[in-house]
């Protein structure tokens, strides 16, 4: 079985289970990002904050030069303190608090994008009561599904993202009259771990109706923000490190106007490949049909797998034993609380090491303190550093 580069001795003395992150990976797929995006002057990549809040990690990002994309008052915090350009934050959410607006506000952030017109209107308010004008976009459900799990796709109309394309007209229409707010252009999102590049064939051609409805309409819209959703390879981590950015780029390069900026919200395909979860074997039992590699880590570290029945690859790092299936699970008390069934890895013993890769987005940032587990310790390797605590 081929497994992963890891600096095996080092973890022995580190008490699991805990996050690893490779910091010289994650710099080469942001390289990459960037040299695709050069390609057009005014591409911007926002990194989805959700997917991955280490500070570490976010300051590598900020200092690529990528702006941030976030959710919450939170997350832009974490955005402006991690060193992100204020104007290069852009901050979605369906539901935004006053506070959580106020603090965009003040901190000049690039965007609000909007999800109804009771929060433009409560915008337009709060703006002008700090004497300041919001720029805003509008967030456009496309009614275009993706071929990904139900849990993560975000665009049909049946989501509560985002103003239907239908109402589009009057919405933008009342943001054009409120003294208070600047409208810029229009978001989109279909979802998330797409891989199927026809998904954002059919985003295209919908943000493309949309500029064609605004054009007949008389507004001027100034750029387009086509959200994320780019999948990677969890069943291949060794062979295909990275997601395939290329063809990614490529269909909005063919499919939108050149003359139009166009801004992308990439949260996993930047991180999921530079972290994995480092975890140990406590025991082996045999129940009476499968044998199961019970492991110091759980679903509270990384949720994926019971949440969204998620794949990760899973290699007995300190193991060159004949292959044998196990059942992989966490100690947690939860049915689900498994990484995966009938895993074929190298012979399981008591202390072995076990990787969960590509688990650099939505691991860390969605782990949680149930059965009052403490939260993971987290490391990072990085070239003339080595190995450090974060
Ligand atoms: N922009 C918006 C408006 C989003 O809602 C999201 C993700 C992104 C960008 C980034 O999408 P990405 O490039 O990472 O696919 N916890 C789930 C994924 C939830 C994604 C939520 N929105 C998972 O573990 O698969």
């Amino acid at each position: 079985m081929i497994k992963g580069a890891y600096p095996v001795a080092e973890f022995e003395s580190l008490r699991t289970p805990f996050y690893f992150y490779d910091a010289a990976l994650l710099r080469s797929t942001l390289d990459d990002v960037r040299r695709q995006t050069a390609r057009r002057p005014d591409w911007h990549v926002h990194y989805a904050v959700k997917a991955n809040f280490n500070p570490v990690i976010l300051r590598i990002i900020a200092e690529a030069g990528f702006g941030a994309d976030c959710v919450s008052g939170g997350e832009v915090s974490a955005a402006l303190e991690a060193g992100f350009a204020p104007e290069s934050i852009v901050f979605a959410g369906v539901g935004k608090r006053d506070d959580e607006i106020r603090l965009g506000l003040e901190a000049g952030i690039g965007r609000f994008n909007v999800e109804s017109s009771a929060e433009l209107r409560v915008i337009d308010e709060l703006a002008g009561s700090m004497g300041k004008t919001a720029p805003v976009s509008l967030r456009v459900n496309p009614d275009v599904g993706a071929h990904t799990h139900a849990n993560i796709t975000t665009g049909l109309a049946e989501n509560k993202f985002g103003i239907h394309h239908s109402r589009l007209g009057e919405v933008v229409r009342l943001a054009m009259e409120l003294p208070h707010v600047d409208f810029y252009g229009l978001h989109f999102h279909i979802g998330s771990q797409i891989l199927d590049m026809s998904d954002f064939v059919s985003l295209c051609n919908r943000v493309n109706a949309c500029l064609e409805q605004m054009d007949s309409l008389g507004f001027p819209v100034r750029d387009v923000n086509v959200g994320g959703g780019l999948g990677i390879e969890y069943e291949h981590p060794n062979h295909l490190p990275e997601a395939d950015f290329e063809a990614y780029f490529n269909v909005f390069k063919k499919h939108l106007p050149a003359r139009l900026p166009v801004h992308f919200e990439l949260g996993r395909s930047l991180v999921a490949p530079c972290g994995t979860l480092i975890s140990r074997v406590l025991y082996v039992k045999d129940g009476l049909y499968r044998r199961f590699a019970i492991l110091d880590g759980s679903m509270t570290e990384l949720i994926r797998p019971a949440l969204y029945h998620a794949y990760h690859r899973i290699e007995n790092l300190t193991s060159d034993g004949p292959e044998e299936k196990y059942d992989v699970v966490g100690p947690v008390c939860e049915s689900t609380d498994v990484f995966g069934k009938a895993v074929l890895l190298n012979e399981c013993r008591r202390g072995d090491l076990i990787a969960i890769r590509s688990a650099g987005a939505y691991g860390e940032s969605m782990a949680s303190r149930y059965n009052c587990r403490p939260l993971p310790a987290c490391y990072v390797s990085d070239t003339g550093v080595g190995i450090k605590e974060i």
